[in-house]
């Protein structure tokens, strides 16, 4: 990601975006009284346990326990990066999106906008000459001829590039475009210092980023007999990285969400078929095999992904290549067949939605398909072949970590190769599974290992309440919490925390550990009155410390009680507990008054 975001931008921003304002536009939000409440975006319930305190600016479920600021909000409902969610906030605020003393990262920045900005123009451009102009018109028939209709047409964008050479670089002149610009866009290209359009008399797919924004094309031929290539894609660029790119998916998204499932199409023409057919939660990875980065994209919005390729070889082997990096990113896969010759679109359009649909619920899960596949290019009537299918099905079952399946697995490939059940687990449990070269790490190893903790006592609870009841509670407690009086290892990592950076709670529940935000949230998120808050801070941290000191006094008379204990530690045990008796009487000063 470009740069850091500098605190000074994060804190106009924040300061622009009133958490009741910006969850509120999108859903409606109920005054409850301190809090606004409402039905939780992240779990299903029946009745509101999503709290939005409008004086922390934060947001907690009590129900699945969802929570943090206003960042986090848009981070988790729309799935974005952090920096991806601040920049949605200041554009919505109107604030100038600014780069932490980085000139690097803001001058590609700047290129980004002007690439985009080149994107946008063209795409409208060419869909201008599809729907509009004259030599729009054998674009126009190509389209009828494939019953693409004018309604897709405008949803997608469509358009058509003129059959020139210079028509491009003609356009990016007149609009003022600088050609070195429009070079690195990949949509002009330079041989020996003369530069040509690289999309000529094809119709044009825009291809979109996740917000919508246009970041590439693909162009088809119209005429399936020109000897030129079928489709021409946008080289990779700034902007365009194929192996990330999802076509369709500005569109699926919230439909994947609902659906809790992805199709998953080879191309754009089989994308648009299924969308305008209904099947919305659709994307299309553009005719190569899924990569990891794919997967971990969809990863994001769902947990189950329905493939289907082209019934072509070609099809099922990109289909088979996907599986690696699905399975590995422990997204479940089925597998669905459209019928030879038929891909998702000449299908749909042949056979009906309906039919479509069918064969989608009742498609097979990836390692009941991937064993007929081997079946059918293995002989598992010799040693040989048999070896193979088992070796695969191994090693495919193996990068899912899941023993029920590898069992039953197991099962199955024995059957179809004809070997007993038990001789095939233990050949899976031999294979052993090579590591991704991209492999990144997991979020659990990226946080450190989970412990899991009991939950914070009451008195725990309401201390964190109490700390952060106002600023001048928290510097009371900096002052005068000794840390060691607290039990609870997150409660404690909260209020090191406050008192090392004396940052507000917006800056710590980004800052921390997500089971620790996700504590401070929820206790920040209980609206209820405190009565004399100043007197029970005192009194509660007060209780803490001689708690403290009972167990420390504890352990210095069970030492004492030994016998045979040397005269100078027995002294030294004696002293000790005259000062922490000392301790125990102490008066702590005064909790200044809210
Ligand atoms: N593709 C590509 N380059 C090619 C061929 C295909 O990038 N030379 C990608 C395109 O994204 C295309 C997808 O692979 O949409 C699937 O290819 P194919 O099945 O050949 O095209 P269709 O989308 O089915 O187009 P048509 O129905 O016109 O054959
Ligand atoms: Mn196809």
């Amino acid at each position: 990601m470009a740069g850091r975001i500098s605190q000074s931008t994060l804190d106009k921003i924040r300061v622009a975006s009133d958490i009741i304002e910006v969850i509120g536009g999108y859903f409606p939000l109920k005054k409850a009284g301190g809090n606004y409440v409402a039905l939780c975006p992240f779990h299903n319930e029946k009745s509101p346990s999503f709290n939005v305190n409008p004086q922390r600016q934060i947001y907690h479920c009590f129900g699945c326990n969802a929570g943090g600021d206003v960042f986090k909000f848009l981070q988790e409902y729309e799935h974005l990066e952090f920096v991806e969610a601040v920049r949605r906030l200041a554009e919505r605020a109107g604030i100038v999106f600014e780069f932490e003393q980085n000139p690097q990262a803001e001058k590609t920045r700047n290129q980004k906008n002007r690439l985009l900005h080149v994107h946008a123009e063209l795409a409208k451009r060419w869909h201008d000459v599809l729907i509009n102009e004259d030599i729009g018109q054998p674009a126009r028939d190509y389209l009828k001829s494939r019953s693409i209709s004018r309604e897709s047409a405008e949803l997608f964008q469509l358009g058509f590039s003129p059959e020139s050479w210079e028509d491009t670089v003609n356009w990016a002149r007149a609009k003022g475009f600088d050609l070195g610009l429009m070079e690195e866009s990949g949509l002009v290209a330079n041989r020996d210092g003369k530069r040509y359009g690289r999309f000529r008399g094809r119709l044009m797919f825009p291809i979109n980023d996740e917000q919508g924004r246009v970041i590439g094309f693909s162009g088809r031929v119209l005429d399936a007999e020109v000897k030129a290539a079928k489709y021409v894609n946008s080289p990779e660029t700034v902007l365009f990285h194929k192996s990330r790119v999802f076509y369709g998916l500005d569109k699926a998204r919230r439909e994947i969400l609902d659906a809790k499932s992805a199709l998953v199409c080879e191309g754009q023409l089989d994308t648009m078929a299924c969308y305008m057919a209904g099947l919305k939660n659709v994307v299309a990875p553009q005719g190569t095999a899924l990569t990891a980065e794919h997967a971990r994209i969809l990863k994001r919005y769902t947990s189950e992904v329905v493939l289907c390729f082209d019934s072509d070889t070609a099809g099922q082997e990109a289909a088979v290549r996907s599986f690696d990096s699905l399975l590995e990113s422990e997204l479940a896969v089925r597998v669905m067949k459209v019928p030879a010759p038929h891909d998702p679109d000449s299908y749909i359009r042949e056979q009906g939605v309906d039919a479509f649909r069918e064969l989608m619920d009742k498609a097979p899960g990836f390692f009941d398909f991937y064993l007929s596949h081997l079946l059918g290019e293995h002989n598992v009537q010799q040693e040989r072949g048999q070896r193979e299918v088992i070796r695969a099905m191994g090693l495919a079952v193996r990068k899912t970590k899941d023993a029920v399946l590898l069992d039953g697995c197991a099962q199955q490939t024995a059957l179809a190769v004809g070997a007993s059940a038990e001789s095939v687990r233990v050949e899976f449990q031999r294979i052993t599974v090579p590591k991704p070269a991209n492999a990144r790490p997991t979020s659990t190893s990226e946080t450190g290992p989970v412990v899991q903790t009991e939950p914070p006592s009451q008195q725990e609870r309401w201390l964190l309440r109490l700390a952060f009841y106002d600023q001048a509670f928290s510097d009371w407690t900096a002052d005068c919490l000794d840390l060691r009086w607290v039990k609870h290892p997150q409660v404690r990592a909260i209020l090191e925390r406050a008192a090392q950076t004396g940052a507000s709670v917006e800056i710590l529940v980004n800052d921390l550990d997500a089971d620790s935000s996700r504590l401070l949230t929820a206790v920040l998120a209980e609206a209820s009155e405190i009565p004399d808050p100043s007197r029970q801070l005192k009194d509660l941290v007060t209780r803490m410390r001689d708690q403290y000191l009972d167990l420390k006094l504890a352990a210095l008379t069970r030492l004492m009680a030994q016998p045979n204990l040397p005269e100078e530690e027995l002294m030294r045990t004696l002293e000790e507990q005259r000062e922490l008796q000392g301790q125990k009487h102490e008066l702590l000063p005064l909790v200044p008054a809210p």
